[in-house]
């Protein structure tokens, strides 16, 4: 009996959920394995949410929320976009989803024809390709190395851009690199994207908080405000206020593309949980230095990731500007032999290698279309990240480098 349709086979699991199923499988077998796969902060959301979702549950917001999102909480959407990025959206101009993964799942179930290419710089947040593959699009991966400092260039963006080209998806601090654009990069990429008047931005924003080493963020719309009615932000607060589990994200952008994606909603979910609405409403309006506080533990060990991993010979690492992650290059390793006598051949290898040596898992760079590297989270404390770099130097340490059996 074939149960799955036939869309679904080019779409992968999400691969941090994967490592981080074998990373708890590993545990349950008795190993001791710091899981450094998934992309969640470590700390636990503020206490005034917490409170202002049990006032909600108390005072009867348990009923079916409007579709598009809480009256409550687009205004507090509308507010933070003023306030924060000095965008200008009306209500009708925004909606709430269930993690800004639905408000992306969205725009493109709304948007995508059959084979409508969508233009993503890899390294990418993985869920992007399998979204666009789900609903038919074709995703168009731009290879932005290291030297880039993983940025999608206004080049590499001209020659990417095609008559078949809808989308193109920005996403900065980015997940899995942590890359950073300057306002001058913003404005270059909306000088190449003026000329193509069919193709829409989705400016994803979700790691906007985590910016380090002094920036100011600027949101896409703000560089490039002739470009807004092409452009859908995304947003939410899963990353900032440590609400992963909650699951509200939202978008705002063109009146006509946010109906239709909240049509698409109203098919699939209807409006977001009303409790979890009330609690990132409270979020966006309430004080902010636990936010700043977050970012300024996730800024200290990205110093000590990065410190650590110059002393491991065959790894490297550029300090990210944000986010919570270290996208490690290991072609040094590729090729390697392990104390098994076994080669590490790809970025994946070197994942195993590392979970079956020293109980690390880590993702490998070709979840996110750029290999050979691996992504650790940095959502762990000092003590666990001291832990884990000494297992990595150590596993490295046993590898032999010098008799590669590649060619
Ligand atoms: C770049 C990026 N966008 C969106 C998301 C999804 O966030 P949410 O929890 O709001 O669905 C993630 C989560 O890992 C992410 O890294």
């Amino acid at each position: 009996m074939k149960f799955a349709a036939s869309r679904l086979n080019s779409v992968k699991p999400s691969a941090s959920a994967w490592v981080s199923q074998a990373a708890k499988d590993a545990k349950a077998r008795g190993e001791d394995v710091i899981d450094l796969g998934l992309g969640e902060p470590d700390f636990d959301t503020p206490d005034h949410i917490k409170a202002a979702a049990h006032q909600a549950a108390l005072t009867g917001e348990t009923k079916y929320p409007p579709t598009g999102g809480t009256t409550r909480m687009k205004a507090a959407v509308v507010a933070k976009l003023q306030r924060e990025n000095a965008l200008d959206y009306g209500p009708d101009q925004v909606i709430v989803s269930n993690g800004a993964k639905q408000v992306i799942f969205n725009a493109m179930m709304a948007t995508l024809e059959p084979g409508d290419e969508v233009i993503l710089g890899a390294p990418y947040f993985g869920q992007y390709k399998d979204i666009v593959l789900i609903l038919g699009g074709t995703p168009v991966s731009v290879t932005c190395p290291a030297g880039d400092g993983f940025r999608l260039t206004p080049e590499k963006l001209t020659n990417a851009i095609t008559s078949g080209t809808r989308w193109i998806f920005l996403n900065f601090p980015s997940n899995p690199a942590g890359a950073v654009y300057s306002d001058d990069d913003l404005r270059a990429l909306g000088d190449v994207l003026r000329d193509h008047d069919q193709i829409l931005i989705l400016s994803d924003e979700i790691y906007e908080h985590i910016l380090f080493d002094g920036r100011r963020f600027l949101s896409f719309a703000a560089a490039c405000p002739d470009l807004k009615d092409r452009i859908l932000t995304v947003n939410g607060v899963s990353k900032a206020y440590a609400m992963t589990g909650w699951r509200i994200g939202y978008g705002a952008g063109h009146r006509a593309l946010i109906a239709a994606m909240t049509k698409v909603q109203s098919q699939i979910s209807s409006g977001a949980c009303s409790i979890a609405q009330a609690a990132a409403a409270a979020a966006l309006e309430g004080p902010q230095d636990e936010v700043r506080r977050f970012c300024a533990a996730f800024e200290g060990r990205r110093d000590l990731v990065v410190a650590r991993v110059a002393d491991i010979p065959g790894l490297t690492l550029d300090p990210p500007g944000g986010a919570f992650y270290a996208l490690i290059g290991c072609a040094g390793l590729i090729g390697a032999k392990t104390p098994d006598g076994a080669i590490l051949r790809t970025d994946a290898d070197v994942t195993s290698y590392l979970l079956t040596a020293t109980g690390i898992a880590a993702v490998p760079g070709s979840a996110y279309d750029l290999s050979p590297f691996f992504r650790i989270s940095t959502a762990a404390s000092e003590a666990v990240l001291t832990n884990a770099m000494d297992r990595i130097a150590a596993a490295v340490a046993q590898l032999n480098l010098s008799e590669s059996e590649l060619t």
